[in-house]
């Protein structure tokens, strides 16, 4: 059965897997970029199975006139990805304001606009699929990345809530959790705040140095075009689990950080019940 795709972030990565493994397999799709000429290739051998628009995410008045245009245009749209989005790294002193608002409103804010946007035409075409590129940094953290899994945790939270608003719809809600895996993101696409001396030595100064190569950088087990055919396919079949986590890396990650997470909160069952008000 052909369907429809809406995508954000379809110049590389994640959004240009997914776009061209859903191409080749006949799917139309909405493939929204910064640069949407980095689809070109993609247009010239698919013609009007791709339907492109340029999009900063962050514009929310744009994205809202792109999302009510794609409907428009191609009638029915079945999935809507939101993938687009970046690193920000470094100690959180170490980051500027700009770069902070910039994080959110790119990780965060347009990810809860692009759902509020699609929205209304999921539902009245009485279903459909989101599917949310968040990632394991959702379900932990590290040091120096601080608002990058300010910008994760704070989605899973949203899709967590809103899931249970849209399931009776009929709209589906995927939150996919990758490892880290070789797209550019961590080639380029990720951005580290000013340097202060006072890090030098810790976390943030390792990623710097990772990000200059004086350091070997982080393990990359993830294959960006096996999850997007991990994640084709969990969107194929209705229903699901809330949340698809990828890569080894991701696995170990989330078990052992939902694990400490249980066992700190059981040893503390007592505290919490005796707070409760005597009556
Ligand atoms: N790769 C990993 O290790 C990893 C792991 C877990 C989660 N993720 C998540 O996966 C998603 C996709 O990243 P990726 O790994 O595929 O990296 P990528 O290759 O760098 O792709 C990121 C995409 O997001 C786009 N983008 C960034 N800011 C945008 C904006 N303001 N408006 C529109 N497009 C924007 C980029 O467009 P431009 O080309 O114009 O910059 C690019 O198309 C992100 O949400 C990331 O957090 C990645």
């Amino acid at each position: 059965m052909t369907r429809t795709w809406f995508i954000t972030g379809t110049s590389s990565g994640f959004g240009r897997e997914l776009t061209e493994q859903l191409l080749r397999r006949g799917d139309r799709v909405a493939a929204t970029a910064r640069r949407p000429h980095t689809l070109d290739d993609l247009a010239a051998r698919h013609g009007d199975q791709l339907w492109r628009a340029a999009l900063d995410i962050t514009d929310t008045t744009a994205l809202r006139e792109v999302v009510d245009r794609a409907f428009a245009e191609l009638g029915r749209i079945d999935v809507v990805v939101s993938n687009a989005g970046y690193g920000l790294f470094g100690a959180a002193e170490e980051l500027t304001d700009e770069q902070i608002d910039r994080q959110i409103a790119t990780n965060l804010t347009a990810s809860i606009q692009l759902a509020r946007a699609a929205t209304p035409h999921l539902r009245r075409q009485g279903g459909g699929r989101f599917v949310q590129i968040a990632s394991v940094g959702g379900q932990i953290a590290f040091p120096a990345m601080s608002l990058y899994h300010a910008t994760k945790w704070g989605i899973e939270g949203f899709w967590e809530s809103a899931a249970a608003e849209l399931a009776p719809f009929g709209i589906d809600v995927t939150i996919v959790e990758p490892g880290v895996s070789r797209t550019n993101f961590g080639a380029g696409g990720s951005v580290l705040g000013p340097p202060l001396p006072e890090y030098a030595d810790g976390p943030s100064g390792q990623l710097r140095r990772m990000a200059a190569g004086e350091l070997p950088p982080l393990p990359a087990p993830g294959d960006p075009a096996k999850i997007a055919a991990a994640i084709i396919a969990r969107a194929d079949q209705a229903g699901g689990p809330l949340r698809l986590t990828l890569g080894s890396d991701a696995y170990a990650l989330a078990t052992d950080a939902l694990g400490n997470r249980l066992r700190a909160l059981e040893a503390q069952r007592e505290l919490a019940h005796s707070t409760d008000a005597d009556s």
